[in-house]
């Protein structure tokens, strides 16, 4: 079944400026229901959870546990307390990078298309000497080499990829990977950033230890994200940011550690955003995941096609079926700042440039940077006609 696009567009009043928002990958737009649930908490129950015993302090805290089992079952958690609330994926891949009982000697494994957020963090180790890291390259399509990782995985401890890559929006067979290592006695940390808002993400099916997503990637808030973990490995996980609310008790020289997940969430937590966070994944998922994944894809192979049609373009990554929601491409050697200016002010478009938080790749390509358009739900194809026109227009001027 088709998505009903209009429908979907009349949830977000924004939209109704007349722009074309093809950024999604960094941000996405909120429909007025998630912006009404945080305004629900700060107009009727602004406390805080989990402390206070006032009936404001027992509202939130029931209201934050409904959001923790409704996040958890999204993703197909077996149970809530696996669900750890962090700021982003990047704070949740620092988490497991800084609490992980690393011992000397042990490797970490990622690939040549990290985000900085999946990479810097184990860059900081290796220079610590706490691991060593060993970076996989992808094959010359840019997608994920299974020959070298069944290789190189042999002495690994950590496996820590990315689901789906923000910069060319290839999904990396993870259901394999995660056999693969498992053979190996590798546990895996999926960054699920740009996975989760446009895949049916069963972590049981996937098997995966951990996975970090974020909310403002999937119609949540901005500033709340979550960390995944089997029960058992965030039960071995040494406590990392500590506080209020991670212990049961303390005294001047001990303490007795709070039960997992609170035990790695320390002090007040953004109660709004938590809210908010629940209220996104309560409405993609009555949209389906499997229709907006259909529907990006199908708006990617309209924008592909015409991309090819306009000549000179060139496309980072494999063909499109391959790609999901993101194309990042350039037009011969036209900076690609100038072309995301340029459509944002002569067009209203607005799409994203430059290294994408990837600098490592596109430093290895020797490319300074890319256009990259990425789709969501309440995109069009009728927005895709006008950004190729608009873009041939922009191409004609800076050629
Ligand atoms: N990771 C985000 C992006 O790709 C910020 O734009």
């Amino acid at each position: 079944m088709g998505l009903n696009v209009h429908k979907i567009r009349d949830d977000f009043p924004i939209l109704k400026k007349g722009f074309v928002y093809f950024d999604n990958s960094c941000m996405t737009l909120r429909p007025r229901q998630v912006v009404d649930s945080i305004n629900r908490y700060y107009n009727e129950f602004p406390a805080c959870a989990g402390r206070s015993m006032h009936q404001l302090g027992n509202k939130v805290t029931e209201e934050a546990a409904l959001a923790r089992k409704s996040i958890s079952k999204f993703i197909g958690a077996k149970k809530p307390e696996e669900l750890i609330f962090t700021r982003n994926t990047t704070e949740a891949i620092n988490l497991v990078a800084n609490s992980f009982k690393f011992e000397k000697g042990d490797k970490v494994l990622i690939t040549d298309k990290e985000h900085n957020s999946n990479l810097l963090p184990w860059q900081l180790l290796a220079e610590k000497g706490a691991i060593k890291l060993k970076i996989l390259g992808s094959k010359d399509d840019n997608t994920f080499n299974m020959d070298s990782f069944e290789r190189e995985v042999q002495d690994v401890k950590l496996v820590s990829v990315v689901h789906t890559s923000n910069l060319d929006g290839v999904t990396n067979p993870v259901k394999d990977i995660v056999r693969v290592a498992h053979r190996n006695d590798a546990l895996v940390l999926l960054d699920s950033a740009q996975a989760v808002p446009h895949k049916d993400i069963d972590v049981k099916k996937l098997g995966v230890d951990f996975l970090a997503f974020s909310g403002h990637k999937m119609l949540g808030p901005s500033g709340i994200g979550a960390l995944y973990g089997k029960k058992d490995l965030l039960e071995n996980l040494n406590p990392f940011m500590v506080g209020g609310e991670t212990v049961k008790e303390s005294t001047y020289i001990k303490r007795i550690w709070e039960d997992v997940p609170e035990r790695f969430e320390a002090g007040l937590q953004d109660y709004a955003g938590i809210i908010g966070f629940a209220e996104a994944a309560n409405y993609l998922k009555k949209i389906g995941l499997k229709n907006i994944e259909k529907h990006e894809l199908m708006l990617n192979k309209q924008l592909t096609l015409g991309l090819e049609n306009l000549g000179a373009v060139k496309i980072i990554g494999p063909s499109v079926d391959n790609r999901g929601g993101i194309t990042s491409f350039n037009i011969g050697s036209v900076d690609s700042h100038q072309v995301a200016l340029l459509l944002d002010k002569s067009a209203n478009i607005m799409v994203r440039s430059g290294a994408h938080c990837v600098h490592a790749w596109f430093d290895k390509h020797k490319i300074p940077g890319s256009v990259r358009a990425s789709f969501y739900l309440y995109n069009t194809e009728d927005e895709v006609e006008f950004f190729l026109k608009k873009l041939k227009e922009v191409k004609n001027i800076l050629n």
